[in-house]
């Protein structure tokens, strides 16, 4: 397949995607009231989206905000293929699905005319060479990360998730004109958490990421919008000039 160049963001404030990692719609719809005009984009991930937040999706799309589903689809190619159509339907912005070349093939398909953007995980960041072996893997991180891209990128797909510290061997196997967006992003000083291989934005940006997805240093911030804010400056100093 052709690979089909992206359109960049085109509001600025789309650089900058917050995760609602969040127990319940309710709580969810407390931290956006407070993000209010901020933000204009959201990541709804298991947490969140089991607990009704598929529905929340849907208002939050209606109020013209965009939406990233981070479900990590991977199943059979006609189950991956439908449930990306749903997805479609629901007029979310990005999906992830794992990185297998069946997986990836039937979530482009699935997606058809869409505008959803189908984003690949290609080696979760919480695996190392040691827990690839054990699951059965004759190959290192690196060595699998890197042929999950070519393949993402001869199969079209719009996308890859990867850690910050990555994105710029990743941009190089991937070219220009895809997406990366990468979690595991913090401002200076801010605490890592349970995060171990953590960037600053404007280190993200520079490395060649798109979008930053930024949950607890804005969620659990006592003024999430100045937080936000605040990211949204680091990013548009270190983008480069159009
Ligand atoms: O709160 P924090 O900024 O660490 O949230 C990061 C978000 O990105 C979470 O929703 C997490 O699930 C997601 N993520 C990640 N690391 C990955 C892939 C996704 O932190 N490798």
């Amino acid at each position: 397949m052709t690979p089909v160049a992206q359109k960049p963001a085109t509001d600025p404030r789309d650089h900058l995607i917050v995760a609602l990692d969040l127990p319940s719609v309710r709580t969810a719809e407390a931290v956006v009231a407070r993000l209010g005009d901020t933000v204009s984009f959201y990541k709804i991930g298991y947490e969140l989206g089991y607990a009704g937040g598929l529905g929340f999706a849907r208002e939050l799309i209606a109020d013209g905000r965009k939406v990233f589903i981070d479900f990590k689809l991977h199943d059979i190619g006609n189950t991956v293929a439908h449930g990306v159509a749903s997805i479609a339907q629901l007029g979310a912005s990005f999906l992830t699905v794992h990185a297998y070349p069946q997986t990836m093939r039937a979530a482009m398909e699935g997606k058809g005319a869409s505008p959803l953007r189908i984003l690949a995980v290609t080696v979760l960041t919480s695996y190392d060479d040691a827990d690839l072996a054990e699951a059965g893997y004759g190959a290192d991180v690196a060595t699998t990360v890197a042929r999950r891209v070519a393949q993402a990128r001869e199969i079209g797909i719009d996308g890859i998730v990867c850690a910050p510290t990555d994105a710029a061997t990743v941009r190089g196997l991937l070219g220009p004109g895809r997406a990366i967006v990468t979690p595991g992003v913090r401002p200076a000083g801010a605490p890592t958490g349970d995060q171990k291989r953590v960037a600053t934005p404007a280190e993200a940006i520079r490395a060649g990421a798109d979008h930053l997805v930024v949950g607890r240093p804005i969620v659990a911030s006592p003024d999430p919008a100045a937080a936000a804010r605040a990211v949204q400056a680091e990013i548009a100093a270190a983008l480069p000039p159009i």
